[in-house]
């Protein structure tokens, strides 16, 4: 922007005019701030680790059966914050299915996508794609991490159930 002011001085005190009047409420980036910014959010998606981003970030390391007191609770948890007014759990509604996520993502990555969808769209690359399927941003429903732990239990006892 600088050198296009000076570029504008060197010229007529009228292209200084024009140029900087025409930079004030200017918002837009020349195609090389743009290359610039796309190369950073191509970076900062890279720096995501598989878990995703959110405050989930240490292994998991489930146990191989099933809490039933915990996945009834987040059986509750699931329609109390409304996810189902956009999931299922075998057929597509606004967002994706949701009876096999379990054995499509890790189990730290899940929950870090039912606390902090919004970051999720934005930085991690799976949930990046996904939103550009569905078209539509998962709104933040204000799960804790132990009620989206709870919700993952009750996922993880659906993928058992399956028809
Ligand atoms: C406003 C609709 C909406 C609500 C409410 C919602 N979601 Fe989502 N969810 C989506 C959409 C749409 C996606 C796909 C990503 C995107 O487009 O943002 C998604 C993605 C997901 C994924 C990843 C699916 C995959 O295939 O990897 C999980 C897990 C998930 N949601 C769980 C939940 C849970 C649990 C709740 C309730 C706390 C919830 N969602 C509430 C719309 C919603």
């Amino acid at each position: 922007m600088r050198r296009v002011i000076l570029l504008g001085l060197l010229i007529t005190p009228l292209a200084l005019v024009s140029c900087g009047g025409g930079s004030k409420g200017e918002t837009k980036e020349t195609p090389a701030e743009k290359e610039k910014v796309v190369a950073e959010t191509e970076k900062a998606s890279e720096q995501v680790s598989e878990f995703g981003v959110g405050p989930v970030q240490e292994p998991l390391n489930l146990p191989e059966t099933i809490d039933e007191a915990l996945a009834k609770k987040g059986e509750e948890l699931f329609e109390k914050k409304q996810c189902t007014s956009c999931h299922k759990l075998d057929d597509r509604l606004v967002g994706p299915p949701l009876r096999d996520v379990v054995n499509q993502r890790p189990p730290e990555w899940i929950m870090n996508m039912i606390v902090n969808p919004e970051e999720m769209i934005l930085k991690d690359p799976v949930a990046k794609k996904l939103l550009e399927e569905y078209g539509v941003p998962m709104t933040n429903q204000n799960v804790s991490v132990e009620e989206a732990r709870a919700i993952l239990e009750f996922l993880r006892k659906a993928a058992r159930e399956k028809k």
